[in-house]
């Protein structure tokens, strides 16, 4: 067979395991066996082992270690934060059934507030966002009433990388009592996570996208903020999330965000200039290419187009074959022919919707990788296009 290079630009997707974290784990997958919950010799050393982390994650977190709970994700730390909060208001009688959110948000955070919505009792406001993604502060601030729970905006965009101004919408929702949750999947590994800062009383993140493993992720919550567990079980995590804890994922994950964070100047310095790389080589090379998402506010491994006339599974179908894996707006929607729901928000059509392409890079990616992504990409949205002017011709 012929060999063909392998470039993979969906980091945005996932990432590949650190060997160094890796190697952090090992021990808690072979010798470490214990429960966490287990008061004997193993549960106490894996239970140290879990405290550990914590304070590492904490740290990076800025906020106590009783502040965060380990979950098995992104998609668990978002459902439990905002079901857990509209569950707790609910149960309370605190008068209060509004839930704010974008159009923009994972299917994580946009169904379960569509969820609580449609068969639960709540209501819920979705906030317009302009032609990058980008939520308003003063609509924002207008949409949030005395009935609302909380609100939850994407630190992050997975679709077009655009970076939420968090702390102004954190200032508006803390004037008003409601709560703001972030989902910050995205953004955790390259951004900054200091709660303070961010001024959020929520946050959730995954180790797989700051090349941790799979399966295991975390929810802050702000000391003083209350949830009802949407599982229900043992009294782990505070009686926040029943289930046995997941050592060795949690200490790789709090091993992996330690190294992107130690490592954070150079590894962002390395993604951005090969991603503008990316903008620049597509946008000069490919006639009618339009970046999506912000230009500036955007987070440094992400690039993102539409291109007209182009049909997105065929884009990809067609990358594929030449050794490039990416993907079409998020990995959860690739394969689907429906276009992202995002950029339809966005205010782009549908037919311009459904040709994008999401390229994001790593820490593997080299610049002999990106420069024959850009020619690839030529060669292919040319044939793409010639094919169906043919095609239209012969329907003629
Ligand atoms: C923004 C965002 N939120 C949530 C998730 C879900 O995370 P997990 O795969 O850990 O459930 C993802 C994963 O793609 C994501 O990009």
């Amino acid at each position: 067979m012929k060999h063909i290079r392998d470039v993979y630009l969906d980091y945005s997707a996932t990432t590949p395991l650190d060997k160094r974290v890796l190697d952090a784990m090992m021990p808690y997958l072979t010798d470490v066996y214990g429960n966490t919950s287990s008061t004997h010799r193993h549960g106490r050393k894996a239970e140290d082992a879990v405290e550990m982390a914590r304070q590492k994650i904490a740290k990076i977190f800025n906020c106590k270690p009783s502040e965060i709970i380990f979950t098995s994700g992104g998609t668990e730390s978002d459902n439990l934060a905002i079901r857990g909060s509209a569950w707790y208001a609910q149960k309370m009688g605190m008068g209060k059934n509004h839930l704010i959110t974008t159009p923009v948000e994972h299917s994580a955070v946009g169904r379960t507030i569509g969820q609580l919505a449609d068969f639960l009792g709540f209501t819920s406001t979705i906030l317009p966002v302009d032609e990058y993604a980008m939520v308003d502060v003063e609509e924002f601030a207008n949409a949030c009433t005395d009935k609302t729970i909380i609100a939850s905006v994407i630190y992050s965009n997975n679709e077009v990388g655009t970076i939420a101004p968090l702390p102004k919408l954190a200032e508006q929702a803390r004037e008003r009592g409601v709560l703001l949750h972030t989902d910050a999947v995205q953004a955790a590994g390259q951004l900054s996570l200091d709660v303070e800062v961010l001024g959020v009383d929520m946050m959730s993140i995954s180790a797989h996208k700051f090349y941790g493993p799979k399966g295991v992720g975390a929810l802050y919550l702000r000391e003083g903020v209350n949830i009802i567990p949407s599982n229900t079980g043992g009294s782990h995590e505070e009686g926040h999330r029943p289930g046995t804890l997941n050592t060795a994922g949690i200490v790789g994950m709090a091993e992996a965000l330690a190294l992107a964070y130690e490592e954070q100047a150079y590894h962002l310095g390395h993604y951005r200039k090969l991603r503008d790389m990316l903008v620049d080589g597509i946008l000069s090379r490919i006639p009618d290419s339009r970046l999506t998402g912000h230009p500036q506010e955007r987070l440094p491994s992400h690039a993102s187009f539409v291109f007209a006339d182009i049909e997105t599974n065929q884009l990809l179908m067609h990358l594929d074959m030449k050794g490039i894996s990416a993907s079409g707006a998020s990995a959860c929607k690739t394969g689907n022919p429906e276009p992202s729901s995002v950029l339809l928000a966005m205010g782009f059509s549908r037919a311009e919707a459904g040709g994008s392409l999401r390229l994001t890079v790593g820490r593997y990616t080299t610049e002999e990788d990106v420069a024959y992504a850009i020619d690839t990409l030529v060669e292919v949205v040319e044939k793409l296009r010639k094919l169906r002017r043919a095609n239209e011709v012969h329907a003629k």
